[in-house]
């Protein structure tokens, strides 16, 4: 069986590592918002050449803490890709916003940026561009778009961390670079956890409240808040990490081109690299109208593989009391009906590349 992730893998090769790490913490018996949530809010900062990084519970919560800060409330637009995780908007809905969907470009299923500008209204207050699967969102005309309409950019790095756009690292380019360290994510844990990067030091301050049950003082509380605070074990095992994160990415490049030198068929979509993206294939996603024949061949083969998404947001029963532009949004509807996703992870061997690929090939 070749699994889409296979978390084992890593753990037996950084096992002495990262047993060592979660030792420590259990030693220090200190386990929330410790020694080792501060030094990896340090270390994840100075990676970004970025002032300020704050730890909180999940990639859900950095989107909700960082549309917080920005005061986005009742009554306002947030303009957002429809072909995400539901995170991405249903952290607008929670507060009472409305998500306003902008198709998405077929190549990279990214957030199509000519497409934003149609949907600015007087109540729109901030845009959050999904880096998926690992591919930078397309950020130059999005930051020129919210300078000239004076919007927040909340940028959604949760499959993207290390991808970078021209030089410039994912989630520096926005106000805000919402990260999670979900398990399988480049950049994980062994739980639940998120991260927020930015540039401005009264937001993080706002951030570091809002995490914390609107108290900076205990048993003062300024404002309403959250309890979402990033444990230590977690901190502990997600630094051990970071110190490969780096060797991960380029070991998924890597796999990813593999995949595209053994994959021969002119009836499926590779996933594209665009000038100036480094893309960090949190998965490599192909595109085929062929797509459930070929899935049924690699499930024959013992191969996973994942539909990455089937429902675009737009479509989703939780969304369907909301007067929704659906007919500029066919290409999501399109890209939901061909995606599939492959095996991708650093420790994928190069015979299995092969093989699913192979399959792949052979598939009807
Ligand atoms: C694009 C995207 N946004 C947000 C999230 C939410 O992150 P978390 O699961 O850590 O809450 C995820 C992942 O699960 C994601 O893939």
């Amino acid at each position: 069986m070749i699994p889409m992730v296979d978390l084992q893998r890593q753990y037996k090769t950084l096992k002495a590592e990262i047993d060592a790490a979660i030792q420590n913490v259990l030693d220090s018996a200190q386990f929330i918002l410790g020694p080792n949530v501060s030094a990896l809010e340090k270390e994840i900062a100075a990676y970004h050449g970025i002032p300020y990084a704050v730890g909180v519970a999940s990639g859900t919560d950095a989107l909700l803490l960082a549309l917080r800060a920005c005061g986005i409330r009742e009554g306002d637009e947030v303009i957002t890709s429809p072909f995400t995780f539901i995170a991405t908007a249903d952290v607008i809905a929670l507060l009472h916003a409305t998500p306003v969907f902008v198709d998405i470009e077929p190549e990279t299923f990214n957030m199509d940026p000519g497409k934003i500008e149609e949907k600015i209204t007087a109540h729109t207050k901030a845009i959050i561009p999904v880096h998926l699967f690992g591919h930078p969102a397309d950020m130059n005309p999005i930051v020129d778009l919210a300078r000239r309409y004076n919007l927040k950019i909340v940028e959604d790095c949760a499959q993207a961390f290390g991808a970078t756009y021209h030089g410039k690292k994912v989630g520096t380019m926005g106000d805000f670079g919402c990260f999670s360290f979900f398990p399988s994510k480049n950049l994980a844990g062994y739980g639940d956890g998120g991260m927020i990067v930015t540039k401005h030091s009264e937001m993080a301050e706002r951030i570091k409240l809002l995490r914390n049950h609107g108290s900076a003082v205990k048993y003062h509380h300024t404002i309403l808040g959250y309890n979402s605070r990033l444990d230590e074990i977690q901190a502990a095992v997600i630094r051990t990490k970071m110190q490969h994160i780096d060797i991960f990415n380029r070991k998924r490049r890597e796999n990813a081109d593999l995949y595209r030198r053994h994959i021969e068929r002119d009836d499926i979509n590779l996933p594209v690299e665009k000038a100036g993206c480094m893309h960090v294939y949190h998965q490599f996603t192909i595109r085929s109208k062929k797509r459930d024949g070929i899935m049924a061949a690699l499930t024959k083969n013992d191969i996973s593989s994942a539909i990455y998404y089937p429902v675009p947001l737009h479509r989703q029963e939780v969304f369907s009391h909301r007067n929704i532009d659906e007919d500029n949004l066919k290409i999501s509807e399109m890209c939901a009906g061909e995606v599939l996703s492959l095996p991708m992870f650093p420790e994928l061997e190069s015979e299995e590349i092969r093989f699913i690929s192979d399959v792949l090939n052979n598939a009807h």
